[in-house]
């Protein structure tokens, strides 16, 4: 391997959501978020895409993991305590829209909640840590689902633009670095979670998903613009959900279906968020999906905003890679169970317990496709190994299998970096162990800090160090060099 130093200022930290471990959730006037409404389990997929889900909580059949989170509300010196130990030099997490407007519709702000995050903000640097903020992460108000019908009312363009106003002038001086909005590519898969859209409210339907797209590009471009107005050393960034794509074969057939899965998941977004334009192959991507462009509500102003303020760096998670295949019967396609991502399974590669397929050469990939498209600084906010762990008699989490995987992602992100790519840093997902985002589960655990508390809210959320923790901290020490 040719080793490569990573910058000396390199962004070393972790990243969490506030709807996946705050709690609280219904704490000092914090309003229902849709991550609220959403059932612990691996059922949680399946009955947010059912026909009839329409955001009602039934605690009497479902339990809702997120209210309580791992109770970060409470304990998040403790947290952050941690992190500083580990010599984190940045901390990735998100504002809670709810805590600052309960339903997403109000002009006047929620004091109590913005106090939270000044003192989230305090803690952090008071330890040095940069606070790096992703302003919607999968937490929009369910008012604004419910009443609104999601993203797809261009109405939200305006409520966004009201939040994301309200933080950025209220932090915009002491944070560096944003993002405007978590994996905004993800609405073809979670679009409950990222649009505000299930089938109920028209998440069925390409025409909304699109428009709803449109109105987030609009208000990510309107926060680009707000942030540099409050203060010109603001980086803000995209955050995309990237997994490197691999045609089956060298069967052109698959090879042209690669591309094409390319350009729809992994750049559409991104291709209007850093270029400030919709890409050459939009006209027949809306065509594939039967969306009809002459309804969508695109102005002329819209497109300036879009082409005047892209966003400074791309953000993006990377877990695993996908495989596609086009010539294969469905019988013979072997798909990756548990992982919407993934497409069929690649024989080169082992998976997750999640069916995730771990691939760090996927990242090396990832990182020079994205830089030699758009030039721009990236910056690593999401990846990681989900895991069940073990605590053993003496209290120890040997979770070697956790140092491997971001051992090697790390060495790959050294490789990309020897390949000229303008690297910011890495915020491993869910540095403490937190509510899983696609299962609700808290037994698919991220972390380096090991929490104690099981899929069925029973522990005890005393925090203890796993193995990976001391790994982590003389990574970080290193810079990278020791791993
Ligand atoms: C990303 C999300 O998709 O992956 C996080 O931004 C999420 O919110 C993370 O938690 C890991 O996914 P999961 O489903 O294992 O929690």
């Amino acid at each position: 391997m040719e080793k490569q130093q990573f910058k000396s200022d390199f962004l070393w930290g972790g990243a969490t959501a506030a709807n996946q471990l705050e709690g609280a959730y219904n704490r000092d006037g914090k309003g229902l978020s849709v991550a609220d409404a959403m059932p612990g389990g691996k059922q949680r997929f399946p009955i947010l895409e059912s026909e009839t889900f329409d955001w009602t909580i039934d605690d009497n059949t479902y339990i809702y993991p997120n209210h309580r989170g791992i109770d970060h509300y409470d304990r998040f010196k403790e947290d952050i305590a941690l992190f500083a130990e580990m010599g984190f030099k940045c901390y990735r997490f998100s504002i809670a829209w709810t805590r600052i407007f309960p339903n997403g519709d109000e002009t006047t702000p929620n004091e109590a909640g913005l106090k939270f995050y000044d003192d989230l903000i305090d803690e952090c640097l008071k330890h040095s840590i940069e606070p790096v903020i992703t302003i919607s992460h999968y937490e929009m108000p369910l008012h604004l689902a419910k009443t609104y019908g999601g993203w797809k009312n261009r109405q939200l363009i305006d409520f966004y633009e009201t939040f994301a106003s309200t933080v950025l002038t209220r932090f915009g001086k002491k944070v560096t670095y944003w993002m405007t909005f978590n994996e905004i590519n993800s609405a073809f898969h979670f679009p409950a979670l990222s649009q505000g859209l299930v089938k109920s409210n028209g998440g069925g339907d390409y025409q909304n998903i699109f428009q709803a797209w449109h109105n987030q590009f609009v208000a990510s471009s309107k926060a680009v613009k707000i942030a540099h107005e409050v203060n010109p050393a603001i980086q803000i960034g995209c955050m995309i959900i990237y997994a490197t794509t691999y045609s089956i074969d060298a069967n052109p057939t698959n090879q042209v279906a690669t591309l094409i899965q390319n350009q729809e998941f992994n750049y559409f977004c991104t291709d209007v968020q850093v270029r400030g334009e919709y890409p050459a192959y939009t006209k027949r991507t809306y065509k594939k999906y039967g969306v009809d462009e002459q309804a969508l509500e695109i102005t002329k102003e819209d497109l300036a905003l879009l082409k005047a303020y892209p966003v400074d760096y791309i953000g993006f998670s990377y877990y695993m890679s996908s495989a596609v295949n086009e010539t294969m019967t469905v019988e013979e396609t072997d798909v990756v169970t548990g992982n919407l991502l993934g497409g069929v399974r690649n024989p080169f590669l082992e998976a997750s317990e999640w069916g995730w397929q771990i691939d760090p050469d996927g990242l090396r990939i990832a990182l020079n496709e994205l830089y030699n498209r758009y030039e721009k600084p990236l910056f690593i906010v999401e990846n990681g190994l989900g895991a069940i762990d073990t605590v053993e008699e003496d209290g120890q989490i040997n979770d070697d299998y956790r140092i491997d995987y971001l051992r090697r992602h790390i060495e790959s992100m050294g490789e990309a970096v020897a390949d000229g790519v303008d690297l910011m840093g890495y915020t491993p997902w869910g540095c403490i162990d937190l509510v899983s985002a696609s299962t609700g589960e808290m037994s698919k655990r991220y972390g380096f800090v090991y929490v104690d508390l099981d899929d069925e809210g029973n522990g005890t959320l005393n925090r203890s160090k796993k193995k990976s923790f001391d790994w982590y901290k003389k990574v970080i020490a290193t810079n990278g060099t020791d791993l």
